[in-house]
């Protein structure tokens, strides 16, 4: 997979290759990754790749011709032609299932606005889907290209050390994960799960499934509505809601 980043800002998208399993992985070239800064495509003797809105107000609006250029050049040297993703917060609210599509394609370029937008003839000739991160206005689609590369990368085949904790994350089951522990076994009296010290693996899976559930009903309600549990998931998340009713009622 190739991805390649429109963005005025390259050196802040380039630190993605410098932390943690998805910078091993980029470093790696398990994805390709490709910086593309506009400002090189101005033909303005100040490199301007912005001028005033048409009609007044505050804030700058990105010029279509260097983006266009920038994207030219790009579509030119791929195998395939790419898929542009423009990084908007009026775009449809990101979530795994779109993460999981963007992981089958081939080549994805992410462009990314700055100022008050983009030249609106840019999105309507070039941009094919349009990506919010939620409903706030950051400064610029850089931190939305990354938390969108993040994404992708830690869940393709090998990247994380244990291929099963992308599996068990939120969302990938339609649930949100279970609790974590790790030692101390007691802290100020509050102790691990005796069900996660059984060492028995059913038990330790009930109880973790039992707790996706529990958590999934309680916190996102919305997500259940998507779900059609079987039998012994409606028992474990009516055991989950009858203890958490009787540690309430202590
Ligand atoms: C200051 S914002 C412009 C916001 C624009 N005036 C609006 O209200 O729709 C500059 C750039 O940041 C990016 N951006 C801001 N919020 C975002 C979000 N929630 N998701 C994805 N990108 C976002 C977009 O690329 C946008 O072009």
């Amino acid at each position: 997979m190739r991805i390649d980043v429109i963005t005025l800002f390259p050196e802040l998208v380039s630190a993605l290759q410098d932390y943690g399993v998805v910078g091993r992985a980029l470093r790696a070239k398990q994805v390709e990754l490709g910086l593309i800064n506009p400002r090189n495509f101005s033909q303005d003797a100040n490199f301007r790749v912005d001028d005033r809105p048409y009609g007044g107000g505050p804030g700058m609006v990105m010029q279509y011709a260097p983006l266009s250029r920038a994207l030219d050049e790009v579509v030119s040297n791929a195998n395939v032609k790419p898929r542009v993703v423009y990084l908007s917060p009026q775009g449809q609210k990101l979530d795994q299932d779109a993460v999981k599509r963007f992981c089958q394609l081939e080549h994805i370029v992410l462009f990314c606005g700055r100022y008050e937008g983009v030249d609106e003839r840019f999105i309507e000739a070039h941009v094919d889907e349009e990506w919010s991160i939620g409903d706030y206005v950051i400064s610029g689609g850089e931190l939305a290209a990354m938390v969108l590369i993040d994404a992708m990368v830690r869940t393709l085949p090998g990247v994380l050390g244990d291929e099963q904790s992308a599996q068990q994350d939120s969302f990938e089951q339609g649930l949100l994960d279970c609790p974590h522990y790790t030692r101390p076994e007691d802290i100020a009296g509050v102790n691990v799960p005796e069900e996660l010290m059984s060492g028995d693996h059913q038990k330790i899976a009930t109880w973790r499934l039992k707790h996706m559930l529990g958590r999934t009903y309680t916190r996102r309600p919305d997500m259940m509505d998507k779900l059609s549990l079987s039998e012994q998931e409606q028992q474990l998340l009516d055991e989950y809601l009858a203890e958490v009713k009787d540690k309430n009622e202590r």
